[in-house]
C-alpha cells in the first residue's frame, strides 16, 4: 500500500451493530485494496453487554484510546434490560463532545429500485442532507426538577445556543450546500421560542452574507415536517437544531425507504479530533443474532468515513456499487422484501465494485 494505513476504531456494539460492522469492514477492505489504501484496525467491545458484565458502557481510558485514532466506526449499542439512557449518556455522548463532532450528517437519497412509502417521492429526485448540530441546543444536562411528588411539582430544561457553536455549524451547512446545489434551509421556531430561535436566525442571516452563492430560506419545523413529506425534492441541504434535526433526519431516513440503509456522520470538520460513523438504525435486538440484517446503512457509513478522511473516489466506488445492487434487485434483506444474509448482499456490494478504469 501507498500510504500510511489510516487508524480505524470498530466499535460493532450490540446485536446487528456485531453483524453489520464486519460486513461493512470486507466492503472497505476490498476498496483499499483496490485503490492501494490501507486502513489500520483495532475492535474494541464496549456496549451495553459490557455495561450488564463490568458495570460501564466502556473503560475508564476509553476516549483516550479512540483519540488515537482517525475514526471510528460504530454499529449500534442498546440492548433490552439496559435503559437507552445508559448508553447514550454512557457513550454515544461522551464520544460526540469531547471530539466535538459538532455536525451530525444524515445524506437522504430515494434508490433506483427502492420504494419510498411517499408515492411522489422518485428515485433521481429526492437527494439531499440533513445537517444537526450535535452537541449544544435543547440537549442539556442543565435544569432540574422541585418541589418532586408534590402537586407544585416543577421541571426545567434549559436550551444552550452559544455565538459560535451556532455559527460553526451553519458556516458547515452553507460550505456543504455550496458544494452541492447550492440551496439551504434552516429550521426554526422563532414565532413560538422567542429567545434562542430568533439568536439562530439572526446568525443564519449573518453567516448567509458570508456565503453569497446559496440561496436559502427558513421555515418553522411544523411547516418544515409538512414539507418533507409533501415536496421531498425541493431540499438540498436542511440545518437545524439539536432537537429539530434529530426529528428531521428520522422523518427524512423513513421518506428514503428503509431505516437499514440510512447512514450517518459525527464530524468533526476541523479533524483535530476523529469523526465518528454509523448506521441511523440501533441494535434490533427483534432481529439480532440471525444473520439478516441489513448492513447497507453501516456500508454507506464506512463510505462516509471515506470520504472524510479525503479518499473521494474510493467512498464513490461504494456508493455506486449499493445504488447498481439496489436497482438490480436480486440480492436483498428482507427488510427489503428478499431473502439474503448480511454476508451476502455484503459480497454482492464487493462484486459490484465498477473495474478501475
Ligand atoms: P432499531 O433501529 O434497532 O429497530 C427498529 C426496527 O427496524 C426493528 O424492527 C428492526 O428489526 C428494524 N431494523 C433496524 N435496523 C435494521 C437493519 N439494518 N436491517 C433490517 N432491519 C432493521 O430501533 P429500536 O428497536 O427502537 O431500538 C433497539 C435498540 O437500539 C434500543 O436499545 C435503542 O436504544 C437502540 N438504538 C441505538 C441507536 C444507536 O446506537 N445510535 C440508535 C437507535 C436505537
Ligand atoms: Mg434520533
Amino acid at each position: 500500500s501507498s500510504s500510511t494505513p489510516h487508524r480505524i476504531a470498530l466499535v460493532p456494539g450490540d446485536g446487528i451493530g456485531r453483524e453489520v460492522v464486519p460486513a461493512a469492514r470486507r466492503v472497505l477492505d476490498a476498496v483499499c485494496e483496490r485503490r492501494g489504501l490501507a486502513l489500520d484496525y483495532a475492535e474494541y467491545d464496549w456496549s451495553c453487554e459490557r455495561y450488564e458484565r463490568e458495570g460501564a458502557m466502556m473503560p475508564d481510558d476509553a476516549l483516550d484510546r479512540l483519540a488515537e485514532h482517525d475514526a471510528i466506526l460504530l454499529g449500534a449499542v442498546g440492548y433490552p434490560g439496559v435503559p437507552d439512557h445508559v448508553s447514550l449518556w454512557g457513550l454515544l455522548i461522551p464520544i460526540r463532545r469531547r471530539f466535538q463532532q459538532y455536525v451530525n450528517l444524515r445524506p437522504i437519497k430515494v434508490f433506483e429500485g427502492l420504494d419510498s412509502p411517499l408515492r411522489g417521492a422518485r428515485a433521481g429526485e429526492v437527494d439531499f442532507v440533513v445537517v444537526r448540530e450535535n452537541v449544544e441546543g435543547e440537549y442539556s444536562e442543565i435544569g432540574g426538577r422541585i418541589y418532586q411528588g408534590t402537586p407544585q411539582e416543577t421541571a426545567v430544561q434549559e436550551s444552550v445556543f452559544t455565538r459560535a457553536g451556532v455559527t460553526r455549524i451553519l458556516d458547515y451547512a452553507f460550505g456543504l450546500a455550496g458544494r452541492r446545489r447550492g440551496r439551504l434551509t434552516s429550521a426554526t421556531k422563532s414565532n413560538g421560542i422567542v429567545h434562542t430561535m430568533p439568536f439562530w436566525d439572526e446568525l443564519v442571516r449573518e453567516r448567509a452574507a458570508a456565503h453569497p452563492a446559496v440561496t436559502w430560506d427558513q421555515e418553522h419545523i411544523d411547516a418544515l415536517a409538512a414539507k418533507f413529506v409533501l415536496r421531498p425534492e425541493r431540499f438540498d441541504v436542511v440545518v437545524g437544531s439539536n432537537l429539530f434535526g434529530d426529528i428531521l433526519s428520522d422523518l427524512a431516513a423513513a421518506i428514503a425507504g428503509s431505516i437499514g440503509i440510512a447512514p450517518s456522520a459525527n464530524l468533526n470538520p476541523e479533524g483535530r479530533f476523529p469523526s465518528m460513523f454509523e448506521p441511523v438504525h440501533g441494535s434490533a435486538p427483534d432481529i439480532a443474532g440471525r444473520g439478516i440484517a441489513n448492513p447497507l446503512g453501516t456500508i454507506w457509513s464506512a463510505a462516509m468515513m471515506l470520504d472524510h478522511l479525503g479518499h473521494t473516489e474510493a467512498a464513490a466506488d461504494i456508493t455506486s456499487a449499493m445504488a447498481s445492487v439496489l436497482a438490480e434487485g436480486t440480492v436483498r434483506t428482507p427488510d427489503l422484501g428478499g431473502a439474503a444474509t448480511t454476508g451476502e448482499l455484503a459480497e454482492h456490494v464487493i462484486t459490484a465494485l465498477r473495474p478501475l478504469s
